[in-house]
């Protein structure tokens, strides 16, 4: 049986966080047994806000990196830079003459960051371009963190109408999105989730920081009044945040922590929760140290040429479906 096709993209903006690692990233690398795993830095995403030129092409290689120290195997999975693959902006466009303005008009993350950095149209038109990055390789599952959710939604009503004004061309994507750590928390907000752009550092644990850094930010962490080790979103947002990272870093259920630690001062459980970070994030750490830029950038420009060839196979499909043969 040929396996089922998996997609799903990170941008190049800032440090990756552990967020990020547990809401996307280790579950690219569990699904890399079972399913034909696409990944892509999304740098063109990127560019909706803006970015120093030298400092971009840093980030992008950096990001690159970091996908690959987290596990993603290179020579298993097809992994590529975006903006090197047209094919993705070729079909966003044919999509974008699909998308109503309304939808666009409803995404949070458009309002979110357009109240930032103000609007410009790339990054209205950001989730058509993340559809075509899915559809263009006929993907049948995303994983993501649960503030993709809005924008997946967009991709399967854009296949969905393809498919009905053009014929049957794209599989509808479902997403994977875990059932513990779709949404990890900021560590000096608990009630909004860690984010790359958070102005605060201390929000945010990054993937490269050194152990005594995590220790420092996991010890500053904003925790609940009371005491006591519950899981709880509504009365102790802070330390039932911990309690998700701590079960993801040690593969234990929340239950059975809660079990165990149920009496711990918020001090002592801190500590704790740092130590299983530090070394969960060890391995990633010294994999990134090995790695060598220029053997990235190999990797990256075969990537992008295999990519090349399975996106063109789709394109063709497409082409000849909305009239564009050149016949
Ligand atoms: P990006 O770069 O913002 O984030 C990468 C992945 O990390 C997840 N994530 C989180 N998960 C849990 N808790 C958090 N606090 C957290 N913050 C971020 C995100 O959900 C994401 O899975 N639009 C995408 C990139 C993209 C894409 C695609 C993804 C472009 N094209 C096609 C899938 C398929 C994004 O901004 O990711």
């Amino acid at each position: 049986m040929t396996k089922q096709i998996v997609f799903s993209g990170i941008q190049p903006t800032g440090d990756i966080h552990i967020g990020n690692y547990l809401g996307a990233l280790r579950n690219w690398v569990r699904l890399q047994d079972e399913y034909e795993t696409i990944y892509c830095v999304v740098d063109l995403h990127a560019l909706t806000i803006p970015q120093d030129p030298a400092a971009f092409e840093k980030d992008r290689l950096e990001a690159a990196k970091m996908v690959i120290a987290a596990g993603v195997d290179p020579t298993t999975s097809l992994f590529y830079y975006q903006s090197q693959v047209p094919q993705h902006t070729e079909l966003s466009w044919i999509l974008g003459t699909l998308t109503q303005l309304g939808s666009l008009n409803r995404m949070t993350q458009f309002k979110d960051k357009s109240d930032r950095v103000g609007a410009n149209l790339g990054l209205y038109a950001y989730p058509v371009l993340m559809a075509a990055d899915i559809l263009i390789h006929h993907a049948h599952k995303v994983p993501v963190g649960e503030d993709q959710t809005q924008h997946l939604e967009l991709a399967r009503d854009l296949a969905e109408r393809f498919n009905r004004r053009y014929g049957d061309e794209f599989p509808v994507p479902e997403g994977i999105i875990p059932e513990h750590g779709a949404r990890i928390m900021s560590l000096q907000d608990p009630t909004s989730k860690m984010s790359k752009s958070d102005p605060n550092q201390g929000s945010r644990i990054l993937l490269l920081d050194e152990p005594d850094v995590v220790r420092k930010k996991i010890g500053r962490a904003v925790t609940d009044s009371g005491t006591g080790i519950e899981y709880d979103w509504e009365k102790k947002p802070g330390i039932t945040n911990l309690l998700e990272i701590l079960s993801l870093f040690q593969d234990t259920a929340v239950e059975t922590l809660v079990a165990e630690h149920h009496d711990k001062q918020y001090g002592e459980f801190k500590q704790l929760v740092a130590e299983a970070v530090v070394d969960g994030l060890a391995p990633i750490r010294s994999a990134y140290n090995t790695l060598e830029d220029e053997d990235v950038s190999r990797l990256m420009n075969k990537g992008a040429l295999d990519a090349r060839t399975s996106a063109e196979k789709y394109q063709v499909g497409v082409r000849q479906k909305v009239g564009l043969t050149g016949h």
